[in-house]
């Protein structure tokens, strides 16, 4: 079955499309009267064979049907690649086209087709790309609106290397008349059966992109974001899982839609069980006018085939984010190992005690500073200094220059905080410029956090704040940047845009921030960007593509943050999950825990400190420069890795957490587990092992295994605080939220 590369057949005697890696199948074929029915999407099937059984259709009562005379041909019984309503189908569309006769119905019939290798860029949007052509292929399909003009061009991209496919959907008005588009979904897809789990990812700030399920259900199932960004709230991802789909085996279907915005992701289940998927921007606020000549791109949406779980389907977004979304030098280098002096500073610092803090973090052998919120305007506190990003006089007198200057002597980088999309009123550029903050005419606009957004929906605002940030950039010469984002889009209002687009702000906002990120890694390609807003309240696939890392949670308790990051790996790659060590008593949760474990956990991202090293005992600071040295030596294996979950925080049934990474070669990967309180007389724990060469053999602290034993019977995690203490049996040497990261090198093979 399996043929490599990615192919695109178009089977004309059955007016069939079959898309085909030899792992995954994507078949759709066109109707008598140009419509695109959905056959099969799954496991890989042949080529050259008639799949049009598979469209079937039954008189039913309480239908409607296309043809007069004919009581067969219903769109409301078919599955099809881009559904309308008013056609016959009452199940959600994935286009809303408002004409200037009041009508938002459309008939969108086949066209043409066009097959490229390869795969094209989606302007002024992030999008998964290739580095040679035939690591894709890319099929577009036109479909055109008789009465209206309208065209919709339809694009799927299958991988060559991973069972992956891209869509998204262009709409041109060719017409004279101005035409509004009021909804349209980048990814619509027809599965026949409702036998699934829903899985999302949904939180707050502090506990975000925790693994929530449930069966789907006829009816709606629905996550959405309206506040302008991707949110805390509910990641723009799902998945749906058979019910005895586990981590390592069963089929899976995942969906993550590369946009920073508004977004909706649903499943309509109808009444003859068929799942409607649907994944585009969020119809709720939007309208986009679409003048004679215009056209409009929609985000991608990226779609996982997995028959070996929700493992194998978070591998395939792990792959794909690593390489072919995240863009420039520090795709594939080492990320460098970070102090942040925010838990560490808050707002009260001066350069002394900045520098102190570096000293010691060059000591334990950390390679970038950070400089977070504060250093600029009059931000002596939250109430004000957004928008200024030039040096707070009050807090630095000698200027942002010298404090790098000082950091660099050290043998550091040096990198700096920036909230550009926001602005405090008490602030000069608020001064000078009121009105370009999102508000609406004759209304008190609405804060959060004392802070007001800007209108990225007009280029001006956008330039300004490029010209502030390249100044300071070039005077520091950054290494790094977080970009930060603390509040939410409420009162949604462009006064830069007339009555008929102020639909089209929220999107628009949205392409301005990728504008802006656009401009300064292309200027400044050297830069680390890492992505922020309140911790992870933007950690989507759009600005992966723009900022390799984002900080994942600003809730730093090692125990929180397995949840955290756990939730997160479903989706996201280890080296995309900014993770620090900081301080106890944590600043969220009040808990105390081991520095071990705060280490043992941060280390499964892009690794950095968040606290006063100086306030450190010598014991710990050993640790700390242990960690860092272990980090270094395993980051390259921990973010390229294939990543196993183990043992779920959110099951809680055995008081563990457990996760593992395998290198590419099978010839080393780590094993962490992470426990919760101790128990006492705890059964015997044995952890199942995967991804391994089962014929290897391998050491683990000195004792060996082969692939197939680790994988098979499973390897001893039982704990010594479990037992009764006597002269046999010492001490426990654990302790309450204790963890183990072992290491498993192979020696060899099976003789
Ligand atoms: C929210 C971020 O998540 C924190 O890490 C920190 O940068 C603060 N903002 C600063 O205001």
């Amino acid at each position: 079955m399996r043929t490599k590369g990615a192919h695109i057949h178009f089977e004309e005697q059955w007016n069939q499309f079959h898309l085909s890696n030899g792992e995954v199948s994507y078949l759709f074929k066109i109707s008598e009267d140009g419509k695109l029915l959905h056959l099969y999407y799954g496991k890989a099937v042949s080529n050259s064979r008639d799949y049009s059984y598979l469209v079937e259709m039954q008189h039913r009562p309480m239908t409607t049907y296309r043809q007069e005379g004919d009581l067969l041909y219903s769109l409301e019984h078919l599955k099809q690649e881009f559904p309308e309503y008013g056609t016959t189908d009452f199940r959600h569309p994935a286009i809303q086209l408002k004409q200037k006769n009041g009508s938002f119905i459309t008939d969108f019939r086949y066209a043409c087709f066009q097959v490229i290798e390869g795969k094209p860029s989606l302007k002024g949007l992030p999008a998964t790309y290739v580095e040679a052509a035939n690591e894709a292929a890319t099929l577009l399909i036109t479909l055109k609106d008789e009465v209206t003009k309208a065209e919709v061009v339809l694009s799927y991209t299958l991988f060559s290397q991973l069972p992956v496919i891209a869509r998204s959907v262009e709409v041109k008005n060719p017409s004279q008349d101005v035409l509004y588009l009021e909804n349209l979904a980048s990814l619509s897809l027809d599965l026949p059966d409702q036998d699934y789990r829903w899985v999302q990812l949904s939180g707050a700030w502090g506990r975000e992109r925790y693994v929530k399920e449930r069966d789907l259900q006829q009816g709606i199932q629905s996550i959405e974001s309206t506040r302008g960004i991707s949110s805390h709230q509910h990641n723009p991802f799902v998945a749906l899982k058979r019910k005895n789909t586990t981590e390592n085996s069963g089929e899976a279907i995942g969906v993550s839609f590369i946009y920073s915005g508004n977004f909706l992701i649903q499943a309509e289940v109808d009444t003859w069980d068929v799942t409607r998927l649907q994944a585009g921007i969020n119809p709720f606020g939007f309208k986009w006018e679409l003048q004679p000549a215009a056209s409009f791109q929609a985000p991608e949406a990226l779609l996982v085939y997995s028959d070996q779980g929700l493992n194998g389907m978070s591998q395939a977004f792990h792959a794909m984010f690593r390489n072919r979304l995240a863009r420039g030098k520090w795709r594939n280098e080492n990320r460098p190992v970070l102090i942040n002096n925010w838990e560490a500073t808050y707002f009260d610092f001066d350069e002394e005690k900045l520098v102190a803090i570096a000293e010691k973090a060059k000591e334990v052998g950390i390679d970038l500073f950070v400089l977070d919120d504060g250093w600029f305007g009059e931000r002596n506190h939250d109430k004000a200094g957004l928008g200024d990003w030039f040096v707070n006089q009050k807090l630095l007198p000698k200027g942002i220059g010298s404090l790098a200057e000082k950091i660099r002597a050290l043998g550091l980088k040096f990198g700096l905080w920036f909230e550009p999309e926001m602005v405090n009123k008490d602030s000069e550029l608020y001064r000078q410029h009121p009105e370009w903050i999102i508000h609406i005419p004759h209304r008190t606009p609405q804060h959060g956090r004392n802070q007001f957004v800007l209108n990225f929906a007009n280029d001006e605002v956008v330039d300004n704040i490029f010209e502030q940030m390249c100044k300071i950039i070039d005077e520091s010469q950054l290494d790094y940047i977080k970009w930060d984002m603390n509040r939410p889009l409420t009162d949604i209002y462009g006064v830069n845009l007339p009555a008929s687009q102020q639909g089209e702000v929220f999107h628009r906002y949205v392409l301005g921030v990728y504008k802006l990120y656009e401009q300064l890694t292309t200027k400044y390609p050297n830069v680390l960007f890492e992505s922020c807003s309140s911790g992870g309240g933007r950690f989507d696939a759009g600005l992966l593509y723009y900022a390799p890392q984002c900080w994942t949670s600003d809730d730093t308790d090692a125990i929180e943050r397995q949840k955290i990051q756990y939730g997160t790996s479903l989706v996201y790659p280890l080296s995309s999950m900014g993770a620090h060590v900081s301080i106890t008593p944590n600043h969220q949760t009040n808990r105390l825990t081991p520095l071990k474990t705060r280490g043992n956990v941060a280390i499964f991202g892009a690794f950095g400190y968040e606290l006063d090293l100086n306030k450190l005992d010598p014991a710990d600071c050993l640790l700390v420069k242990e960690q860092i040295s272990f980090y270094k030596q395993h980051q390259s294996l921990i973010h390229n890795g294939k990543f196993y979950r183990l043992v779920s925080p959110f099951e809680g049934t055995r008081n563990r957490t457990s996760w593992m990474v395998v290198a590419a070669d099978q010839s080393q990967a780590l094993l962490a587990v992470y426990k919760g309180l101790n128990e006492v007389n705890w059964p015997y724990d044995r952890i199942v092992l995967h991804g391994l060469d089962p014929e290897a053999v391998y050491e683990i602290e000195e004792k060996e295994y082969t692939g197939a034993e680790l994988m098979n019977i499973g390897f001893i995690v039982s704990d010594s605080s479990s037992g009764q203490i006597n002269e046999q049996n010492p001490l426990p040497e654990t302790f309450d939220f204790d963890s183990k990261i072992w290491v498993i090198q192979k020696r060899g093979e099976r003789k």
